[in-house]
């Protein structure tokens, strides 16, 4: 009983939100790197405001992050002493190709990675890799407009290639874009859009996001050829959506903001366009341009496994309603008035969770991988810079209890599980540095000051009691 005996427990991060150096070993710029902090950030990464270059009005959190570009070492070693088994990191895609559209991949980027990797087998830690987290070459949307673009495709598996061969021997589990659905959220950093004036942005959107998914079938179909032992995941942002009501036409609402999420993963898990999705983009007209073949190329390769991020779960009603709106992952949903909120707004629902791991395996019955969930909250660390982050372990205890409960009494077959930031880091949504999920606590403050030396907070000694009795010693 409990979990798997080979369970993975770990952390995730991802590479613009944690390693900085952006000016360093040949690095291009990224999409990523020019997201301001402040009240531009929303209009930017939505791709309502074109800023491709970084200038002096504003402070860009992604060029020092937390420093982990010069910190690796320290940070993996309380990631072995936490006792993970696996970490999930994402490549940056500008330090393999700085521009994207190169023939031969930079040495010095390669090598960056290769000692990360080096690094967790020392702790005998195994690599889970996010291919492409939000990632795209600013090169790549100033010549080409991003994924909108089918060029991109050819691009994005040069990476993969690369990336499968060179590290053949340290990492055999794969995501291939992070949060896949977010392209619809925030196309910015979902598939590098920027919309020109009068364009139909849900048209772009939706051939963008098809790219991805043609892309993301080749990338599998490359990694089995390469390394047959490779495992590729798809990775969405989920959280079952509530009717507001049992109303109909909210539960209506509720039907369709599921399939709207679940659209990515149907394409990806079971190999094409559900009818659902044909219908509706028909209808809409923004039903994506085709090339003879794809959809076989859809059909041949679908996911090895299916991965997700949790943080809530939403509440949808149905328009015209006056309903109060809630906070959460750049979705939009209402108020549940029966859940309590973070600091941030984002609903707390470890039942949800139990509820979407049901959902999404009764779904796709294939393995699934939690691979993001986590609280972000503002510690306050005490002279010796330790943070008592009860509210944290509180969190993410009745989260894994959840989950518990899903393979225990419901047979849902749970690989793994890897918090969110582990150790802190800047904020995808807001930017900030002052939203701290980590087990360790980072001391680089809002303003960009700090030591950036790393604090053990109370909840390291949780996790890594949790990992040592797999889940039973919450
Ligand atoms: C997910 C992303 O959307 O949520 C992460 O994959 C992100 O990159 C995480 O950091 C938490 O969101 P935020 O906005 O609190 O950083």
């Amino acid at each position: 009983m409990g979990f798997r005996k080979d369970f993975m427990w770990g952390g995730a991060t991802a590479a613009n939100q944690c390693e900085g150096g952006i000016f360093e070993g040949n690095r291009g710029l990224a999409n990523v790197d020019v997201c301001p902090s402040g009240p531009d950030r929303s209009a930017v990464i939505t791709g309502q405001k074109k800023m491709l270059r970084m200038d002096e009005d504003h402070s860009y959190p992604a060029a020092e992050a937390i420093d982990m570009y010069h910190h690796f070492r320290e940070d993996i070693k309380l990631f072995g002493e936490m006792g993970f088994k696996v970490y999930r990191l994402s490549i940056a895609w500008t330090r393999i190709f700085p521009k994207g559209d190169e023939q031969e991949p930079n040495a010095e980027g390669l090598q960056f990675y290769e000692e990360i990797f080096k690094e967790c087998r020392k702790y005998q830690i195994q690599p889970l890799v996010t291919i492409s987290h939000f990632d795209c070459p600013v090169h790549l949307i100033e010549a080409y407009g991003g994924w909108r673009n089918r060029k991109l495709i050819d691009f994005y598996l040069r990476l993969c290639e690369v990336l499968f061969r060179h590290y053949k021997d340290y990492v055999t589990y794969w995501l291939t874009f992070n949060e896949i659905n977010m392209i619809l959220h925030a196309p910015f950093m979902g598939a590098g859009l920027c919309f020109e004036e009068g364009e139909d942005q849900e048209k772009a959107k939706y051939q963008a996001a098809h790219h991805e998914l043609v892309a993301s079938a080749l990338a599998t179909k490359l990694a089995h050829e390469i390394n047959p032992e490779n495992k590729v995941g798809c990775m969405f942002a989920a959280g079952s959506a509530y009717p507001y009501s049992c109303k109909p036409q909210d539960v209506w609402e509720a039907l369709l903001t599921d399939q709207e999420n679940y659209f990515f993963v149907d394409v990806q898990a079971r190999g094409y366009y559900p009818s659902y999705a044909v219908k509706r983009l028909e209808k809409k007209g923004v039903f994506p341009q085709m090339e003879p073949g794809d959809e076989k190329m859809l059909q041949s390769w679908p996911v090895d496994f299916i991965s997700f991020s949790y943080y809530n779960s939403r509440c949808v009603a149905a328009p015209g309603g006056e309903q109060e709106e809630a906070e959460g992952n750049l979705f939009r949903s209402v108020k549940n008035p029966y859940l309590k909120f973070s600091e941030w707004g984002w609903p707390i629902d470890p039942l949800g969770l139990r509820i979407t791991l049901n959902q999404v395996y009764d779904r796709y019955q294939k393995p699934l991988f939690v691979v993001e969930n986590g609280l972000g909250a503002v510690d306050t660390p005490d002279e010796n810079g330790y943070v008592e982050d009860d509210y944290r372990i509180d969190y993410l205890r009745e989260h894994i209890r959840a989950m518990k409960a899903a393979v225990e009494e419901d047979g849902v077959d749970l690989i793994g599980y890897t918090s969110w930031g582990p150790i802190d880091l800047i904020s995808a949504s807001t930017g900030e540095m002052k939203k701290r999920y980590g087990f360790i606590y980072v001391d680089k403050q809002e303003d960009g000051s700090g030591t950036l030396r790393r604090f053990k907070k109370k909840s390291f000694e949780w996790y890594k009691r949790v990992i040592e009795t797999n889940g039973e010693d919450l």
